[in-house]
């Protein structure tokens, strides 16, 4: 190959180079616009708030969210799951709350601003297993006649009622954590941010 015929290839390469960076500029300078209404997988990961429609969960059941790569779980409460609480008040370490690991909002008997909905982080307080959700009442593997139902950690065998309040005597020290959350309405919460007052 000629000079003649490098130089040539060279400036096509180098035009080219020069084409695929100003397309690049272009695109990064798009994105903190798209960013503002659309938080990206990476920005999610990072702690954006979650927005979660929880109209369609019927009593009694439950859903998993991701928040900040953690489940969090979501459950309506019945009138009977509420009554139940008040039964397992004197088998739990902590019934209200005192320990610090939960909004101001949470620390009444249910552990939540609405009564019939529970929001926990589905994380173990002892090794961070994630707690499998029993609302079985009377299961006779968790106690018999004094489960009212709750969550079982598979791992150690810690056991939590319907508030996410720990039983006394088993190896998780504290309740399940209450993420920091706010409604919008009935029908949506943001896992993220704190409820004004
Ligand atoms: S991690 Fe749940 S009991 Fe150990």
């Amino acid at each position: 190959m000629s000079n003649d015929v490098v130089n040539k290839t060279r400036r096509r390469v180098l035009t080219g180079a020069t084409t695929v960076v100003g397309a690049i500029g272009a695109v990064g300078a798009a994105v903190p616009f798209v960013g503002s209404w659309n938080p990206s997988a990476k920005a999610k990961a990072a702690g954006a708030p979650v927005k979660v429609n929880i109209s369609k969960i019927e009593p009694g059941a439950m859903i998993t969210v991701e928040w900040r790569g953690k489940p969090v779980y979501i459950l309506r409460r019945t009138e009977e799951a509420l009554a139940g609480l008040q039964k397992t008040t004197e088998l739990v370490s902590d019934p209200n709350s005192e320990e610090p690991q939960q909004p101001v909002y949470a620390q009444n008997e249910t552990r939540s601003i609405k009564p019939e909905v529970s929001i926990l982080l589905g994380l173990c307080t002892h090794l961070g297993c994630a707690p499998m959700f029993r609302p079985d009442v009377g299961a006779q593997d968790l106690g018999g006649d004094s489960w009212q139902g709750g969550f079982f950690c598979p791992c150690h065998g810690s056991k939590f009622d319907l508030a996410g309040r720990v039983y006394k005597g088993v190896p998780a020290p504290i309740n399940l954590e209450v993420p920091p959350h706010a409604y919008d309405g009935d029908d949506w919460v943001t896992i993220g941010v704190d409820q004004e007052a």
